[in-house]
C-alpha cells in the first residue's frame, strides 16, 4: 500500500539487481520469492515498477484513506484533501435511507447468502431486479456482483462460434477481458480504432462471416467522462442486423432521463440494446446489471460462468439497491440531480473562464488534459498538496501522450470546494505551463 510520497516498490527492483539483500533477507526467505521474481523479470512488470519507483512522490496510486466525511472532505497520510475522487456521483454512500435498508435487511438476512445465485438467492435479488427494470422501462434486468464480472461473464454467454464481435477500443478494461474469453470460445473478435459508423461498417465488412454480430461499447468513457455517438453506431449496427451491448457503468444514474444511462439518452429506448449499468458508482451499493427480457435472462444465466460459478452480491447490498431505485424514483432524485448538474456546470463555467480545455461535462467525470504523463502526475500531486485530490490518469488507461486529470464531481461536494479547486487548478496550470484552450486548438 502506497501512502503518499512513500517508496513500496523500489525493493523489488533493488532486491533484483542485489543493493538490498541484506534488509531484505527474512523476506527474500519465503516459498513466495521465485515467483516473485520471475514476475519481477517480466519486461513490462519491470518498467512498470521502475515508473512507479521513480514517481514515488507524485503518482497517487494505491491510497489509503485514513478518514472521510459526509462533504467529501478525506484524511491521506496526514494530508486533510477534498476528495475529487469517487464514483459515488449522487452522494448516496451517505444517504440515511441507503444505510437503513443496510442495516434493517443484515438481521434478518445475514452478512452474505453464501451460495451462488445458480442455486438460491434471498428474494430481495427479485425486487431488485423488478425495481431496475420499472425505473429503466424494460423488460427484465439481470445483477452480477460487479461490472466486470457482468462484462466477463456475458460477452461469451452473447456470442458464438462464427459471430463476429466488434469492441470499441476506449472501452473498458473488463469489456476487452470479457471480448477475450468470447474470442477463446469461438467468436471472431476485432477492435474498433474510432467510435465512428463508416469505421464500424468497414470493420464488419472486413471480418464478419455469416454469423451474428455485437458492437461491445461504453456509454461514458470512465477515463475522459465523454460519450461516444451511440445514436449513429445503433442504427448502422442495427442496419447490419447486429445488436450494441454497452457498458454504460458511469451513465448509470447521472446521464440520460432520469438518470437511465447514456444508452436511453442516445436512443429514447433500451429495448434495443444490451445496457450493463453500475450499481457501485453513483448507486453507491455494490454490482452490475444488464437489461433483458425474461425469456433471454433464462438463456443468459445458463450461458454466463460468472453468474454460474460465482457468488452474490450480500442481501444487505440488494435491500440497498432497492432503496435507491426508491429515491430515483422519488422527487428527491430531482433535487439531488439538479445539485450534482449545478456542481458539473459551475466546474467546467469555472475551467471556460480560465481557459482550460476540457471534455464538456456531458456525465459527472470532467477531464483536464495534461498530456506528457510525468506532467499528468506532477499536476496530480501539486492539486493534493493544495488540499484537492484528483486522480491522474495515465498511459495505459489512456494513450501514450493523452495523460488527463480525472475529476469526478459529486452531489455532495460544497460549492466552495469546488470554486477552490478551480483556484488550485489555475495556480497549478500557471506554474508548470500546461495547455490551455487556445494552445490545444493551435496545436490541432
Ligand atoms: C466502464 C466501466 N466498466 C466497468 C467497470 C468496473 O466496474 P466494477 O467495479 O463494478 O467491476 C468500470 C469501473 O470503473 C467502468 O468504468
Amino acid at each position: 500500500m502506497t501512502k503518499v510520497g512513500q517508496v513500496t516498490v523500489g525493493s523489488l527492483l533493488g532486491r533484483l539487481t542485489g543493493t538490498r539483500q541484506k534488509a531484505e533477507a527474512d523476506e527474500s526467505s519465503s516459498g513466495l520469492q521465485p515467483l516473485t521474481e520471475r514476475l519481477t523479470r517480466n519486461k513490462i512488470t519491470r518498467i512498470a515498477l521502475s515508473f512507479l519507483d521513480a514517481n514515488a512522490g507524485l503518482h497517487l496510486k494505491d491510497l489509503l484513506l485514513d478518514s472521510a466525511s459526509d462533504d467529501r472532505r478525506v484524511t491521506i497520510d496526514g494530508h486533510h484533501v477534498w476528495n475529487f475522487g469517487s464514483d459515488s456521483f449522487l452522494g448516496l454512500d451517505r444517504h440515511p435511507r441507503v444505510h437503513a435498508a443496510i442495516r434493517d435487511a443484515l438481521p434478518e438476512w445475514g452478512a452474505h447468502n453464501g451460495a451462488s445465485r445458480a442455486f438460491s438467492s434471498p428474494v430481495l435479488v427479485d425486487e431488485a431486479e423488478a425495481k431496475l427494470a420499472a425505473w429503466l422501462g424494460v423488460a427484465d434486468t439481470f445483477i452480477f456482483p460487479s461490472v466486470t464480472l457482468a462484462n466477463v461473464g456475458l460477452l461469451p454467454a452473447i456470442t458464438q462460434a462464427g459471430d463476429l464481435l466488434v469492441v470499441d477500443r476506449e472501452s473498458h478494461d473488463s469489456v476487452h477481458q470479457g471480448a477475450r474469453l468470447a474470442a477463446a470460445a469461438g467468436a471472431r473478435v476485432v477492435e474498433l480504432a474510432e467510435p465512428e459508423p463508416q469505421a464500424l461498417e468497414k470493420v464488419v465488412a472486413q471480418s464478419r462471416g455469416g454469423g451474428g454480430l455485437v458492437l461491445a461499447i461504453d456509454g461514458v468513457y470512465s477515463m475522459s467522462g465523454r460519450t461516444p455517438p451511440l445514436a449513429a453506431l445503433d442504427e448502422t449496427v442495427r442496419r447490419l442486423g447486429g445488436i450494441m451491448y454497452v457498458d454504460d457503468a458511469h451513465g448509470t444514474g447521472v446521464v440520460g432521463p432520469r438518470g437511465r444511462g447514456a444508452a436511453a439518452e442516445a436512443l429514447g429506448t433500451l429495448d434495443n440494446v444490451l445496457m450493463v449499468g453500475s450499481l457501485s458508482k453513483a448507486f453507491s451499493c455494490l454490482g452490475g446489471f444488464v437489461t433483458c427480457t425474461p425469456e433471454l435472462k433464462t438463456i443468459l444465466k445458463i450461458r454466463s460462468s460468472t453468474f454460474i460459478f460465482g457468488g452474490p452480491v450480500p442481501p444487505p447490498y440488494l435491500a440497498a439497491i432497492s432503496a435507491v431505485c426508491d429515491i430515483i424514483m422519488s422527487p428527491e432524485y430531482d433535487t439531488l440531480l439538479e445539485g450534482l448538474r449545478g456542481r458539473i456546470g459551475r466546474f467546467t463555467e469555472g475551467l471556460d473562464a480560465l481557459g482550460i480545455e476540457h471534455n464538456g461535462g456531458g456525465s459527472a467525470i470532467v477531464s483536464l488534459k495534461v498530456g506528457d504523463m510525468e506532467k499528468t502526475f506532477a499536476a496530480g500531486r501539486a492539486l493534493f498538496d493544495r488540499g484537492y485530490y484528483v486522480q491522474s490518469a495515465t498511459y495505459p488507461a489512456v494513450p501514450i501522450q493523452g495523460g488527463l486529470l480525472r475529476v469526478q464531481i459529486n452531489a455532495n461536494h460544497p460549492p466552495q470546494s469546488i470554486d477552490g479547486l478551480l483556484g488550485a487548478v489555475a495556480e497549478v496550470w500557471k506554474a508548470a505551463r500546461l495547455p490551455t484552450r487556445r494552445q490545444a486548438v493551435a496545436a490541432r
